[in-house]
């Protein structure tokens, strides 16, 4: 039961995080394959963390990296580490080994948050600015975000209790680290991850588990779980759990 007031999203639960990443992966090519059809970029929030990675690579290799269109791709990152893009923090150099190395996307097509700017804040805003440039001057809507969840319930770098939980005009926003790796982030807001067309989580390991069924079952408790704010306005919002990461959801 979804905390009440809150649309239930749907929830598939995966046997392990490899069917869960081949799900998503056959999920991100169909969202590709609709907006192809219809002569429209495809526009995505790549999620960082160490979970999307099997994802990643999944879509570098026959059958999805033939089956996608990544000419008409366009990728985007949903938050980023304040850190060098060679960074092992970084999650545009995760992004960069699992995905587009392989895949020979050219490194410099992906609209990344400039991390190494010793100011978060004008890291931010010029992220803001490169939105601005690829999606006009309205408020960015993605076809697809990526979103991981933590064990605290945080998603992007949008943590608990923070200050940019409470963001409601800024796409793009300096925040606070709740959890490792404590480096300052930059991160979307949620008007603009609430503003996605598909929203999925992938959400993976039993260090999950209870922060899962907080935000899934639980009463809403939006400041302190902050992935119970994702909810798209006019979207659709999935969580792919694998097995272990659902054992507290109730029935
Ligand atoms: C980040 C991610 C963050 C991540 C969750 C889950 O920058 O770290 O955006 O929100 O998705 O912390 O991380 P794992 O997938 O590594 O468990």
């Amino acid at each position: 039961m979804a905390p009440e007031s809150l649309p239930r999203p749907d929830i598939v639960v995966c046997s392990d995080a490899r069917t869960l990443a081949v799900d998503a992966a056959h999920r991100f090519t169909a969202l590709n394959a609709v907006a192809v059809r219809l002569g429209f970029p495809f526009n995505v929030a790549l999620a960082g963390g160490r979970t999307p990675a099997l994802l990643y690579s999944l879509l570098t290799v026959p059958p999805f990296r033939d089956a996608i269109d990544w000419s008409r791709t366009r990728l985007f990152l949903g938050d980023e580490r304040c850190v060098a893009p060679d960074s092992q923090f970084s999650n545009f150099r995760m992004i960069r080994e699992t995905l587009l190395d392989p895949l020979g996307y050219q490194a410099q097509d992906l609209v990344r948050i400039h991390g190494e700017d010793p100011d978060c804040n004008a890291a931010a805003v010029a992220y803001a600015a490169d939105l601005a440039r690829s999606f006009g001057s309205s408020i960015p809507r993605f076809d697809l975000v990526l979103l991981g969840m933590g064990p605290d319930g945080h998603c992007a770098s949008l943590f608990p209790r923070k200050p940019s939980l409470r963001e409601r005009s800024r796409w793009a926003i300096a925040s606070e680290p709740g959890l490792e790796p404590f480096v300052p982030r930059v991160t979307l807001t949620l008007p603009v991850l609430n503003n996605a067309a598909n929203v999925l989580f992938l959400v993976a390991g039993r260090d999950k588990a209870a922060a899962l069924a907080r935000v899934l079952n639980g009463p809403a408790a939006p400041d302190d779980l902050p992935s119970q704010s994702v909810q798209p306005a006019n979207g659709t919002l999935t969580w792919l759990l694998d097995r272990a990461a659902a054992t507290m959801m109730s029935r």
